[in-house]
């Protein structure tokens, strides 16, 4: 059924990992997430990185690790947030992948992101203005995702079978 890689797209704390790994396994596909592989490849943490050597730095790396992945073996990717809004990276994942947006409202997004404050990006005094902002820069170019899946409150297995559905529909 899959022919090509499976790339999660979607702001911090819609769920690309959880969702990405339980879609690997469900679809007995390796899986690969590509802020762990910077953080492997550069033995730091996102938010060290950015520390050290700040974004511009940290979106060269996320670039040069997803062409890679993507020209490995066919696998579930789970992208960090700003990666589809890289022209190369997208342009990279429409040739090679299946890019899936995992949408989802503010107010779930701000509930996930607090429960781990791991995110360069969001420590700012208002980090609920921050992903507002995000929403609004980033939801339009997100739509140009093959496959677009709505996540709410429900479990994650929930949005892994949305998914599996709408890959069999296409
Ligand atoms: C970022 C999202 C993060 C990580 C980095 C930048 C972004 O990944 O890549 O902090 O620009 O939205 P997650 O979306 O997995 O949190």
């Amino acid at each position: 059924m899959v022919e090509k890689s499976l790339v999660l797209v979607g702001l911090m704390g819609a769920g690309k990992t959880t969702v990405g790994r339980r879609l690997a396994a469900a679809l007995e596909l390796p899986f690969a997430d590509a802020d762990q592989e910077i953080e492997a490849a550069a033995g730091c943490s996102i938010s060290e990185f950015f520390e050290r050597h700040g974004e511009e730095e940290f979106r060269n790396g996320e670039r040069r690790v997803i062409a890679r992945l993507l020209d490995g073996p066919v696998c579930v990717l789970s992208t960090g947030g700003g990666a589809f809004m890289d022209p190369e990276t997208r342009q990279k994942i429409k040739e090679t992948g299946i890019s899936i947006w995992l949408r989802a409202e503010l107010d779930l997004l701000m509930e996930r992101v607090s429960r781990r404050p791991t995110r360069p990006l969001l420590k700012q005094d208002d980090p609920r203005k921050v992903m507002e902002r995000l929403m609004n820069e980033r939801y339009p170019v997100y739509a140009e995702a093959d496959i677009i899946v709505d996540t709410g409150e429900g479990p994650h297995e929930a949005v892994v079978a949305k998914i599996i559905q709408a890959l069999k529909e296409r």
